[in-house]
């Protein structure tokens, strides 16, 4: 398959999106074809009938689902990331920001990704979730463990940290269901509770859903602040312009982010044979949408790699599309700009330090990344 709508992983042409990533080009998506353009992309998000979400034997709820299942656990799972919740969680995460950022105020140069950008996610997603500080240190070993299975491609370790994560969930579970009556007023305890198709949801589903949300969530939100961060410190006009347009925060976090992905890519595989460029491709061909690729894709944004204020909202596919459309983004979107705001508020300038080390694929933003924080 050559035909640039859908190039597959040995075609040489889709490998500019990937100019931070090291590794060998060849192996990247292994068996998928990688779907680059903004149009082919929205495409397959608009039609779950043709494209199945169905990816792997796991569960995974509600991500690897596809309608009828999806509908019932999806509506479940929304109003935890509403306005309500998010007003109320507002004054927890600005503590946990101004803290950690405090704490670096007086460093010559700072670590961001080790000393920032992994505590501040992890710390926010267990008081989000009522975990408690405890369990800090180990969901970063767990967070460090799978990220370099991840990277080594080694299986069974993978396999082991997913169990790893089982047992740490599991025994949230367990102590709220001893406690019974006296259980945390917390997100985990609601969770239990929840009912789907009259019925309460099993251990398994929880784990899932939990799974979800922090397994993958904590490396993309720790990804977009070393990603934000280093923006601002290469862009020091751009910087400038933030600290004048606090309002205006949301709309930067997502125009930055569209150019440099935090999150590479998500995959689906036909359920029919479909049609792409004058080729047909066969039912359960594997499908990688590379996000970076479509929301650099000229023919949607002019200038692709320039950050622009006022672009269309609706063409950014950084939290995604249709139905799967990413339901954590208002929780991500307050932790994001939570942080920039105290970190401009705490720092006069941020400058650019001895050296960054861009994350080895499948991952992006950085490895390490060293920063001047003046104030
Ligand atoms: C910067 C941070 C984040 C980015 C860039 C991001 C991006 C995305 C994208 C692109 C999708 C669509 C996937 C697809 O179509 O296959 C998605 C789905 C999803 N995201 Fe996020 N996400 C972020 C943070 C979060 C957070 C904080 C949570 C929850 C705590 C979350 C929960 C989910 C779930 C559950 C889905 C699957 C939804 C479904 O299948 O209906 N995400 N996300």
């Amino acid at each position: 398959m050559t035909d640039s709508n859908i190039i597959s992983h040995t075609s040489a042409g889709c490998f500019d999106v990937f100019r931070e990533q090291s590794g060998p080009p060849a192996e990247l998506f292994p068996g998928s074809l990688a779907v680059l353009r903004h149009a082919d992309v929205v495409r397959i998000l608009e039609d779950h009938k043709s494209y199945s979400n169905v990816v792997s034997q796991h569960l995974s709820v509600p991500n690897g689902m596809d309608p009828p299942e999806h509908g019932p656990f999806r509506k479940l799972i929304e109003p935890y990331f509403s306005q309500a919740r998010m007003d109320a969680f507002t004054p927890q995460c600005r503590t946990i920001a101004r803290e950690l950022i405090n704490a670096c105020l007086d460093e010559k140069e700072t670590e961001v990704m080790q000393d920032l950008a992994a505590p501040y996610v992890l710390k926010v997603q267990c008081a989000w979730l009522g975990w408690p500080e405890s369990m800090h240190d180990e969901l970063w070993q767990w967070m460090e463990a799978t990220r370099q299975a991840v990277k080594t491609k080694d299986r069974s370790a993978l396999a082991e940290q997913a169990e790893h994560f089982t047992l740490m969930v599991q025994a949230q579970l367990d102590l709220r269901r001893e406690a019974a009556a006296n259980a945390p007023d917390d997100i985990t305890t609601d969770l239990m509770k929840e009912q789907v198709n009259g019925r309460p949801l099993s251990d398994t589903e929880i784990i899932s859903i939990l799974r979800n949300w922090t397994a993958g969530e904590v490396g993309t939100l720790s990804a977009s602040v070393g990603i934000l961060m280093n923006f601002c410190a290469e862009h020091p006009d751009i910087q400038m312009q933030l600290r004048e347009f606090r309002g205006h925060l949301e709309e930067a976090i997502d125009e930055i982010l569209r150019m440099h992905a935090p999150l590479l890519s998500n995959r689906r595989v036909t359920r029919c044979p479909v049609n792409h460029g004058g080729e047909t491709l066969p039912p359960d061909s594997k499908l990688t949408l590379v996000w970076e690729a479509a929301n650099r894709d000229p023919a949607a944004f002019p200038c692709p790699e320039k950050f622009q204020w006022g672009r269309d909202p609706e063409k950014n596919l950084l939290w995604g599309k249709g139905i799967h459309v990413c339901p954590g983004a208002p929780l991500a979107k307050l932790q994001l700009k939570i942080f920039l705001r105290e970190l401009l508020s705490q720092v006069r300038e941020i400058r650019p330090g001895k050296r960054k080390c861009p994350a080895s694929f499948p991952g992006t933003g950085f490895e390490e990344l060293y920063l001047q924080l003046l104030h």
